[in-house]
């Protein structure tokens, strides 16, 4: 088994898995990173740290996101330079290439957070 990223990191790319991945298997392509299924040991320390809950066990993708494991497999086999260099990083597979734009998304995100600090100030006793 190996850990995959999927369509949340695109155009995010918080990046906070890459400190923790202690066989360095994460590779940063344009609009997102990639986990190398075969350097991947499966330690689950990247899962927990991304904010945006990004990386699931291979077994454990959401439905409509089951693609991404071919996605993130794929990318190391677009070059068989790329396979075991030690940053492919240029470019992105077809498929997150072909995404449009996600900060619409992102600025979801952020709206909702502000939102809920916003929510967490109000005094109930005392409503705005
Ligand atoms: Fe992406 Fe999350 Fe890593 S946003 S770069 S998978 S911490
Ligand atoms: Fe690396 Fe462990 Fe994740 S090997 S990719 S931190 S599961």
């Amino acid at each position: 088994m190996t850990y995959v990223i999927a369509q949340p990191c695109v155009d995010i790319k918080d990046r906070a898995c890459l400190a923790e991945c202690p066989v360095d298997c994460i590779y940063e392509g344009v609009r997102t990173l990639y986990i190398h299924p075969y350097e991947c040991v499966d330690c689950h320390a990247c899962e927990p740290v991304c904010p945006v809950e990004a990386i699931f066990p291979e077994d454990e993708l959401p439905r409509h996101w089951a693609h991404y494991r071919a996605v993130n497999e794929e990318f190391f086999e677009a070059g068989s330079a790329q396979r075991r260099g030690p940053r492919p990083a240029q470019g992105d597979h077809p498929v997150v290439a072909a995404l449009p734009p996600q900060h619409v998304r992102k600025k979801e995100i952020a709206g909702f957070a502000v939102r809920g600090e916003e929510a967490a100030d109000v005094d109930p006793w005392f409503p705005l």
